[in-house]
């Protein structure tokens, strides 16, 4: 099943609670919440206080996107503020199977993200335990940048050795997903759609938002 996963952190942050309305209304089913610490990535953006807020907001799932270093230190703040997923990233965990598995005792969904210039194969050993994956299309930090055509691969990729292995991750793709770059990224294999640009960056996000879900749907059912 397809779904659109608008990233907040193109929205106005001081009126969250209204874009993610707005965007839930134009058929958003979870909400993409960009964790940054200014060390992993070149910037810095919103921790456990803002999810507890949103949790209050919206009944959707809160897909929370740590980019950021140390992990483990936080998920249970997460956890506790109201995250339903958490994904962390492959280059920032040393303990990877111990940091999902963390993940899980907090009783959310655990999620693996690997950067551009990160191969599927680092993450061999945990796609068994791995609820979803995520590919980032642009290398993480900035909403707005432009889709990197290389990764598509990895989304294929991805979906071929859930088929041949029997796992049951699903696929997000994050990054430069906009109505130019949906159709490639669905018919890949991604499943989650992370936007944030194309949702809240102009025009209003409710009819972003429908577009974007309409394009994703029809490009899935010209998949072969
Ligand atoms: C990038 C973030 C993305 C980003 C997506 O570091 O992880 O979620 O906000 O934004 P767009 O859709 O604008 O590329
Ligand atoms: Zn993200």
């Amino acid at each position: 099943m397809i779904e659109l996963a608008p990233s907040i952190l193109s929205a106005d942050f001081a009126h969250l609670a209204d874009a993610v309305e707005r965007a839930t209304a134009g058929g958003a089913s979870v909400v993409h919440v960009d964790v940054m610490d200014g060390h992993f990535v070149p910037n810095i953006t919103i921790g456990p206080p803002v999810v507890k807020s949103l949790r209050r907001a919206t009944r959707l799932p809160l897909d929370c996107h740590l980019m950021i270093e140390n992990p483990d230190q936080y998920i249970a703040d997460f956890a506790e503020a109201g995250a339903d997923w958490i994904s962390v990233h492959q280059e920032a965990c040393r303990h990877l199977n111990r940091t999902l598995h963390l993940i899980k005792q907090h009783e959310c969904l655990a999620g693996v993200v690997i950067n551009p210039a990160t191969p599927v194969e680092t993450l061999s050993e945990v796609l068994d335990i791995a609820d979803y994956v995520l590919v980032m299309s642009v290398n993480p930090g900035f909403g707005g940048q432009k889709f990197i055509p290389s990764t598509l691969h990895k989304m294929r990729k991805l979906a071929e050795i859930r088929a041949a292995r029997g796992y049951s991750y699903r696929i997000e793709v994050d990054g430069g997903v906009g109505m130019d770059t949906v159709a490639q990224v669905v018919q890949a294999g991604a499943e989650i759609l992370v936007a944030g640009n194309a949702v809240f960056g102009k025009g209003d996000a409710r009819a972003n938002a429908a577009a974007l879900l309409d394009a994703a749907r029809s490009a899935s059912l010209q998949k072969v």
